[in-house]
């Protein structure tokens, strides 16, 4: 249950400015307002590439600790994504405290609208887990720092997709000498938004596709229109596979499933794949298992956004995701020469990005 007032005790614990200072915030806005029942926290993690471009969740936690916890770390992810892809963007992230069920009003989202708008462009805001467009017309009803509005740059899996099938085929290429995914044993977790743009790329491009999902007309109109093999949601981790692609929930990389998959490399959608980033991170490269980073093949999705804010057309959004083919190729092959899991490379590469345009708060 939210509670309506901040628990102080825990507000002490919280220490928000040592978090702040730990993790290299710019900027964080407690957001409240009685009349409409908005409570919500905007982070504004780095501005140095760019404005802060990082989506609103709403969301029933449980206090106001796991909030803040929450946007301070996806903030601090958005910054590390929008560099990786070499975006004029910094990071930052929103949360709005509350049941997306039963707490929506168009005098919340246009009251949050104004909040947005108090900082003057530092910070963009789109959609997230629990925000629909409509909330975000409200949105941009009180302020124009918002992108991924209707008849705007639409739906970003397309582009997710194309991104995730490109930095599939780069890893490939590291592995093999060619990127080549005929013929290749591919396991995709969810057919969702992404999980169906992506075994539409592969199936063309003549691999042999496993797909589940937990919802069943998603899977049936994936294998009316595709060649794929379908399998119950827990057997998808021992399926004989060249590659795991993730397009469902995070965390599906830990000690449990470890044991089980046996690609030789993990390329998907979903964001956070390692339940624990050193510990799993780790696990893979010593297994052998070339790891995408997740916001390094996913940012399609924020590729796409950008494409809003920069006024550019889709054409150029998918050209853009293309690029991330480069990318992976070049975190893969670093992290095999310096001998370190390639999440950790990914970090390094963004953190020399940002370091050469400016100064990360920390
Ligand atoms: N949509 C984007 O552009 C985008 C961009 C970046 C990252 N992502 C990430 O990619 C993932 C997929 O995004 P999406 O937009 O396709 O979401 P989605 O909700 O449309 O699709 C997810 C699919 O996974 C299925 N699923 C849920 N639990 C499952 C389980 N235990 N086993 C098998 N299937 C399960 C769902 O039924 C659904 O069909 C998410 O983690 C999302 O955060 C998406």
């Amino acid at each position: 249950m939210v509670s309506n007032t901040i628990d102080i005790s825990r507000s002490t614990e919280l220490d928000i400015m040592a978090k702040m200072v730990s993790m290299g915030h710019e900027q964080v806005l407690f957001c409240n307002d009685a009349a409409t029942g908005l409570k919500a926290i905007i982070a504004v993690h780095s501005t140095v590439l760019g404005p802060a471009l990082g989506g609103t969740r709403m969301w029933k936690y449980s206090n106001e600790a796991d909030a803040l916890r929450d946007v301070l770390r996806l903030s601090r992810g958005m910054t590390y994504k929008n560099a990786i892809s070499n975006l004029a963007l910094g990071g930052g992230k929103a949360v709005i405290i509350g049941d997306s069920h039963s707490m929506k009003s168009e005098a919340l989202f246009r009251r949050f609208g104004q909040f947005v708008d108090s900082l003057a462009g530092n910070y963009i805001t789109a959609e997230d887990v629990g925000i629909n467009p409509t909330d975000m017309e409200w949105v941009s009803k009180e302020t124009k720092h918002v992108v991924g509005l209707p008849g705007k740059s639409g739906d970003p899996s397309p582009v997710t997709a194309l991104g995730v099938y490109m930095g599939m085929k780069a890893a490939v290429k590291v592995q093999t000498g060619s990127d080549s995914l005929a013929g290749k044993k591919v396991s995709v977790q969810g057919v969702g938004h992404v999980g169906q743009y992506l075994v539409r790329f592969l199936t063309q491009e003549g691999a042999h596709v496993t797909v589940t999902d937990i919802h069943e007309a998603s899977l049936n109109a994936m294998v009316k229109e595709c060649d794929v093999k379908v399998v119950k949601p827990d057997e998808i981790y021992d399926v004989p596979m060249d590659i795991y692609a993730p397009c469902a929930l995070g965390a599906t990389i830990n000690d449990e499933t470890l044991s089980r998959l046996k690609c030789s490399i993990v390329a998907g959608a979903a964001n956070n794949q390692l339940l624990e980033e050193q510990k799993h991170g780790k696990a893979l490269m010593d297994k052998g298992i070339l790891y995408a980073p997740d916001f390094a093949i996913n940012a399609g999705g924020v590729i796409n956004c950008f494409s809003e804010v920069s006024g550019n057309s889709l054409e150029w959004s998918k050209k853009k995701a293309e690029e991330i083919y480069d990318t992976v190729e070049t975190i893969l092959r670093r992290a095999l020469q310096e001998n370190l899991p390639s999440f950790q490379i990914a970090n390094l590469m963004a953190e020399e990005i940002i370091k050469a345009k400016g100064t990360l708060n920390q």
